[in-house]
């Protein structure tokens, strides 16, 4: 039973999982299809690897599942494999070849010419003096050939020329003493003895060697303004000159921050005026504001990663591959430089790539795989309306008919600024300063109908949303907003019906050594004198619910977000059920620690509730007394201290609830006769075969019990308003 017990408040733990994963539990994000599969209808995916990679198991086997695609980081370069005239260092490059032979991987040739890790022995004679241009032809030629093909068989496309443009911040230069327009191109030894005849001469002899090859110009810092046009202009001149440029690679060593999907897009955009095929060859999101292939950067501090940096970092992997995806006609091929955080140029301490330093995948994998293709093309309808629970005179944040939520907040300083609120297991909306410094944005898919807590993250910091009132969740007042719902008239104020009120009790609780509260729902008759059955004028009583609150929340939770006043209002005004009082008290649950999920007894609520809070309810109210005038039912964490306090004191409470809460077995209560009643609901997001199964046991075992599975909802209040409406009309019957 015990075990049982613990089973049950396990599951009602994993149905609130993406807590749990905050909490330290383990998720392994890799679970599922590869990255080369799921895009499979879309480009390759590739990595860039070293020697280890493709040595040890547990990485080589990360490799053949994530990727169909593998570039050498540097074991293919130049400067690496050709070191000095006549002189080849082939180990590194031939395993890392023959390793994707063997696996059936294609690979991308990364590079036949660059400025950097060169055979620079090609710009000398044996004395050391600068040779002519054509002999530095011959050498390049023999070098492109020779590697060429040694690997055309495994490749599928090759980095011909890279990184031979200017990058942008500096339009003019001393040439001769005298201020003149920038060069167009990298002052590299190449540039400066060829021109840029070099990069004709490179692709033609790399076509030479390779005639079905694709063949790339690569660049990084391709979205900059200036350097965009400056590789349109030099890449268009060149394939009109005739040259065999086939694709652009945009390396794409951005940041959790930049590029914006617009300034993405109008890259994409103007090569595809030149070229049809574009890969992202080199793509890695730095957690700072830095960003291109340059070798001068910050490495970072060996700190551990705030959260909202990792969500940072997940929400723009989500939306560069959203762009890529969009533009799978010309993007074919998508590559992360460097398999894990621990193997990236840019250090550990930049965390940039969707596999930690342990090689364990980050959220970040999980959200560039299970993307959603439909929502890709989804565009909210904009008929979005301030909401519902905004402060008096705040336009935002505005819900529209869809469900979708647009956020707008000032702070024009800020770096980030993230709403909690989102798409499920995203970690939030991460909303973009617009032009006067405004932060805006809305939630990329319709959110859950009903009441949703949120909070701000402002570049670290958390704040409420100044345009919503507060209210008490996750141990905090937090904002909060209300997502239309197709059943909403049931929590709808109605102004032409009577209505009752809420009474805040303040009592002393010797348990707990303090002042303690709770919210007491009356019905709109109570009190009135009516005829009783003597004849007599006489006070009604009414039967008591005691209605608890999860994790985090407190007495306010049901009254306020809960409309649990408004419910029992419109189900009394409709004749649905007979009055009853309800009793919304705070249950102990915020001191709890997760992770001790097993030792949570409810003990002390139980203390609290049955020896102090019902004595103070049935001396200062209307009540009628004894068992089968007492229901006890709660949400989440609530349903775990109703189910383990009514099953150790059966002789308190006659009718049960267990409202995302866990489900009831009935060997576990042993006999009917003990309860009069129990329902058991939650969300078809959360675990609604448990909940069916239990029912349908319990009924088979002569227990009146009733379940409820909300549509369309998770672990959320809606699911409870919908409980509360259900379970109340069968509640003291
Ligand atoms: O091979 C020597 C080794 O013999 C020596 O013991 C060691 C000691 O420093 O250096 C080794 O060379 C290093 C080389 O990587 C191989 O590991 C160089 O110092 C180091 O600077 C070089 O860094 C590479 C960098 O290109 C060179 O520019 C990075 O690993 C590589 O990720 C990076 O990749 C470039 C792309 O090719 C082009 N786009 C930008 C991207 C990032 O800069």
């Amino acid at each position: 039973m015990k075990k049982r017990i613990f089973t049950g408040l396990v599951l009602v733990c994993l149905s609130i999982l993406p807590t749990m994963a905050q909490w330290g539990r383990p998720v392994d994000y890799s679970a599922g299809p590869g990255l080369k599969d799921a895009y499979k209808n879309y480009f390759t995916i590739g990595v860039a690897v070293n020697k280890t990679n493709i040595s040890d198991p547990a990485q080589t086997a990360i490799i053949k599942k994530q990727f169909n695609s593998v570039t050498a980081e540097n074991a293919w370069k130049p400067g690496e494999i050709h070191p000095k005239e006549g002189v080849w260092n082939f180990g590194l490059a031939d395993s890392i070849a023959n390793f994707c032979r063997e696996n059936g991987i294609k690979m991308r040739g990364h590079c036949l010419c660059w400025h950097s890790q060169f055979a620079d022995w090609m710009f000398t004679d044996k004395k050391g003096k600068p040779v002519k241009k054509e002999v530095f032809y011959e050498r390049l030629r023999e070098h492109i050939h020779t590697v060429v093909n040694r690997y055309k068989d495994v490749v599928y496309a090759w980095d011909v020329v890279n990184e031979a443009m200017a990058d942008d911040g500096r339009p003019f230069e001393f040439v001769d003493g005298k201020m003149v327009p920038a060069s167009p191109y990298r002052q590299s030894r190449h540039f400066k003895l060829c021109g840029d005849e070099f990069i004709a001469k490179a692709f033609e002899f790399a076509r030479e060697a390779d005639p079905t090859g694709v063949l790339i110009y690569n660049d990084y810092s391709c979205v900059d303004n200036g350097k965009r046009e400056r590789i349109y202009t030099m890449v268009k001149k060149m394939k009109d000159a005739g040259v065999p440029i086939d694709g652009i690679g945009m390396q794409g060593h951005y940041n959790i921050y930049f590029p914006e999907e617009e300034q993405l897009e109008k890259a994409i955009n103007r090569f595809k005026e030149i070229v049809n095929i574009i890969h992202i060859t080199e793509l890695d999101l730095r957690t700072n504001t830095e960003s291109g292939g340059q070798l001068r950067f910050s490495r970072g501090e060996a700190k551990p990663q705030a959260p909202y940096i990792g969500t940072l970092q997940e929400d723009q992997y989500a939306r560069l591959f959203k762009v890529f995806r969009k533009h799978a006609d010309v993007i074919k091929n998508v590559t992360f430089w460097n398999l894990s955080d621990k193997d990236s140029w840019l250090g550990v301490n930049n965390h940039p790539l969707p596999f930690d330093e342990n090689f364990k995948a980050k959220r970040s994998l999980q959200i560039i795989r299970d993307f959603d293709a439909a929502a890709d093309k989804r565009v909210p309808k904009e008929d979005f309306v301030p909401n519902p629970m905004n402060q008096p005179g705040q336009e935002y944040p505005q819900v529209n008919s869809e469900g979708f939520a647009r956020f707008r907040v000032e702070a024009p300083d800020a770096k980030s600024v993230i709403v909690s609120l989102g798409l499920g297991g995203r970690g939030g909306t991460v909303l973009r300063k617009d032009k006067d410094g405004v932060w805006v944005g809305t939630t990329e898919g319709p959110m859950d109908p009903g009441f949703h807590y949120y909070h701000l993250t402002i570049d670290g910091g958390v704040f409420n949303d100044p345009g919503t009132h507060n209210y008490f969740g996750s141990c905090r007042w937090e904002s909060g907003i209300e997502i239309p719902a197709p059943d909403q008239d049931f929590y709808a104020w109605r102004k032409d019906i009577p209505h009752g009120n809420i009474q805040q009790v303040n009592f002393w609780s010797e348990s707990t050594g303090k002042m303690q509260t709770a919210n007491v729902y009356l019905p709109p008759c109570y009190g009135k004198l009516v005829k009783g059955k003597n004849g007599k004028l006489e006070q009604t009583r009414y039967p008591v619910l005691y209605l608890q609150h999860g994790w985090g929340e407190n007495e306010t939770s049901w009254p306020v977000q809960g409309k649990a006043g408004i419910i029992m209002d419109n189900l009394i005004a409709d004749g649905k059920i007979k009055p009853f009082i309800v009793v919304m008290a705070y249950g102990l649950t915020n001191d709890f620690k997760f992770g001790t999920i097993g030792k949570f007894t409810a003990e002390e609520f139980e203390k609290l509730l049955i020896d102090e809070l019902i004595p103070v309810v049935e001396k200062q109210f209307l009540t009628k007394e004894g068992k089968w005038n007492r229901a006890l039912a709660g949400l989440s964490m609530g349903g775990m201290e109703t189910k383990l306090i009514t099953l150790r004191r059966p002789e308190v409470f006659g009718y049960w609830g267990l409202l995302s809460g866990g489900q009831y077995a009935p060997d576990e209560i042993k006999d009917p006769k003990i309860v009069k009643y129990i329902f058991e609901g939650c969300g078809d997001k959360e675990n609604p075969d448990g909940i069916n199964k239990s029912v349908e046991s319990l009924k088979a075992a002569g227990y009146n019990a009733e379940g409820l599975i909300s549509e369309g909802t998770a672990h959320e209040f809606l699911t409870w308003r919908r409980c509360l409406y259900q379970m109340a009309q069968s509640l003291f019957k």
